[in-house]
């Protein structure tokens, strides 16, 4: 008997070295407050489980706080992925970046990333501050609630998880649905989230 494993859903993660991390607080260090307190002055800010701005304004952060190391850092792992899922690419690009807040008990259902209107190649989240137990984000198989007959077991497992902890990198392709786990730390739990967009 031969089973052969198609159609991968790959995940890419990495933790930041020490440099990279003195660069990554460093670049974040002076807006984490400023934007938190802006997106609270909208009415929006709260109708989700956690506190995030659906609003245009907030969903630039590398660019309104001139993030540049840190927008480079982000580019370049996206590049290598990238690279993995479509070579021909000729550019990318993050087009919307923005910070969530996850207080104790906050969570987010599932969902993903692909707009109607202007569906994104790659999303991803990096983790600014995190406690182990402030939330996985869990992926779930692309065919998530259309197949039927899912189980956790199995060569067609349809869920894997991944802790947050500061400064550590998750990309995926943003059809792929995804959650987070509710914050059971009693810390804030921030992450800055994008969706990168390819030419080809
Ligand atoms: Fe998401």
């Amino acid at each position: 008997m031969k089973i052969d494993l198609w159609f991968a859903t790959p995940v890419y993660h990495h933790d930041a070295n020490d440099a990279d991390t003195e660069m990554i607080q460093s670049s974040v260090a002076q807006m984490l407050e400023l934007e938190y307190r802006e997106i609270l002055s909208r009415d929006d800010a709260r109708s989700r489980s956690y506190v995030q701005s659906r609003h245009p304004q907030h969903r630039q952060v590398l660019q309104k706080y001139q993030l540049d190391n840190l927008h480079h850092w982000l580019t370049l792992h996206c590049g290598g992925f990238v690279k993995k899922l479509h070579p021909d690419a000729k550019a990318l690009e993050i087009r919307e970046s923005w910070l969530n807040f996850y207080f104790p008990g906050d969570s987010q259902e599932v969902h993903h990333h692909m707009h109607p209107t202007h569906p994104s190649f790659i999303s991803g989240s990096l983790y600014l501050q995190a406690s182990p137990d402030s939330g996985d984000i869990k992926f779930y198989h692309p065919a998530f609630g259309v197949s039927g007959y899912q189980s956790a077991q199995g060569l067609e497992t349809f869920e894997a998880s991944y802790p947050p902890q500061p400064n550590r990198l998750v990309l995926f392709r943003s059809h792929v649905p995804h959650a987070v786990m509710p914050n059971r730390s009693d810390k804030v739990r921030i992450s800055l989230s994008f969706n990168v967009y390819i030419q080809d």
